[in-house]
């Protein structure tokens, strides 16, 4: 054969390059924001339409403002800078219900079959003064349809930021109680972990777990292992937001094995807000061979400009993880779901079986638990 005619046949050959392995891929993603699922197109579109004071209305411009670029600092605080321009587009029930239906849509657009959306009524609720009720409401309905017209699962998960004070942390407990049959699986701490521990949020906390809600903490990201000891002792958490930094004790890694509790690891938020020096030096890869319940997430996909799909090629190529042990990580996420048991087997059964899993390997994860 000659070689034009050589090259010609393997130009009929597609080549599958791992990207698209992976986007194809059933995908779990446990810890997304909505605050940081805004796409960027819709930002300036309806900023502009409904009205909203923002420095600029050209996406190049708004980016730097609210997205990590090349050249800004790798920092925790500057990471959470970016939600504060965010916050200003929450303007009217359509923005809100734009930005719900959005995030859920692009997460099933990467094959996301389950997805837990966690929100910040508070954050949502504060440049109009609407009430936590009723942003609440607006997600809930936005959330419900855009689960009906594609083909994906979503719990939502309420979060509680550290820096709005505890006034407002019981109003939004109470909110994420109240709706616990009406879409709400779950109470997250989020914000500043640095100026904020957790412990004064304890009672909301139990009061939550109390009522039936799953328990996610944000702790082990910007600051040490002591804040996931406090996150599961005091809080009592049944997963760890990040908790990256676990690693740095034993003591508590052995807490967190013993107890089963999940880790829900973001690394290019990791990298972006400093918390790793590189993704070569992530510890993923340890906090799963030491045995732990590691889970791969996006946390805030437009801040950070990923997808789950992106996360997944990080995890291979960055961090060198193999496909075998991305695919348990998959199942990692199924098996920590805030979903009811019977819910959660049959998603189970569903991933598996799309990830090419055999019987003995579900088995064997079962007996884990
Ligand atoms: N940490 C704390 N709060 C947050 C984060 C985070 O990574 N992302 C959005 N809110
Ligand atoms: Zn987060």
């Amino acid at each position: 054969m000659t070689q034009s005619a050589k090259s010609e046949q393997r130009n009929q050959f597609h080549t599958v390059s791992l990207r698209e392995i992976l986007q194809a891929m059933p995908k779990v993603d446990l810890h997304r924001h909505l605050e940081g699922s805004l796409r960027l197109e819709t930002l300036a579109e309806a900023a502009r339409e409904h009205g909203v004071d923002l420095p600029s209305y050209d996406i190049e411009e708004l980016r730097p403002l609210v997205q990590v670029v090349d050249g800004d600092p790798y920092d925790f605080h500057r990471f959470l800078e970016k939600f504060k321009l965010l916050r200003r587009f929450y303007s009217c029930r359509e923005a809100v219900e734009r930005v719900a239906y959005e995030a859920v849509t692009d997460a099933a657009e990467d094959n996301v079959q389950y997805l837990e959306l966690r929100f910040s009524p508070a954050s949502l609720a504060m440049t109009q003064d609407f009430s936590l009720d009723e942003v609440t409401d607006w997600v809930v309905q936005a959330v419900n349809r855009a689960q009906r017209d594609h083909n994906i699962a979503v719990g939502l998960i309420v979060s509680v930021m550290r820096d709005f004070g505890r006034a407002v942390a019981e109003n939004v407990t109470e909110v994420a109680i109240a709706y616990r049959d009406r879409g709400v699986v779950g109470l997250d701490l989020a914000g500043d972990e640095v100026h904020y521990p957790g412990k004064p949020f304890a009672d909301l906390f139990r009061r939550a777990k109390a009522a039936g809600l799953g328990i996610t903490v944000h702790a082990g990201e910007a600051m040490g292992p002591e804040r996931v000891y406090e996150a599961i002792t005091v809080l009592e958490a049944d997963r760890i937001g990040h908790g990256v930094r676990t690693i740095e004790n034993s003591d508590v890694v052995q807490l967190v094995l013993r107890r089963g509790i999940a880790l829900e690891v973001c690394p290019t938020s990791n990298l972006q807000t400093g918390v790793v020096r590189s993704l070569g030096t992530h510890p993923l890869r340890d906090l799963y061979r030491l045995g732990l319940r590691v889970t791969l997430n996006t946390d805030d996909p437009s801040v950070s400009n990923t997808t789950l799909t992106d996360e997944y090629v990080v995890a291979i190529q960055g961090i060198g993880l193999t496909m075998i042990e991305l695919k348990n990580i998959i199942m990692n996420g199924v098996r920590a779901a805030f979903l009811p048991p019977r819910e959660k087997a049959r998603l189970e059964k569903r991933v598996a079986k799309a990830l090419g899993l055999t019987t003995s390997a579900r088995f064997r994860w079962r007996f884990w638990e």
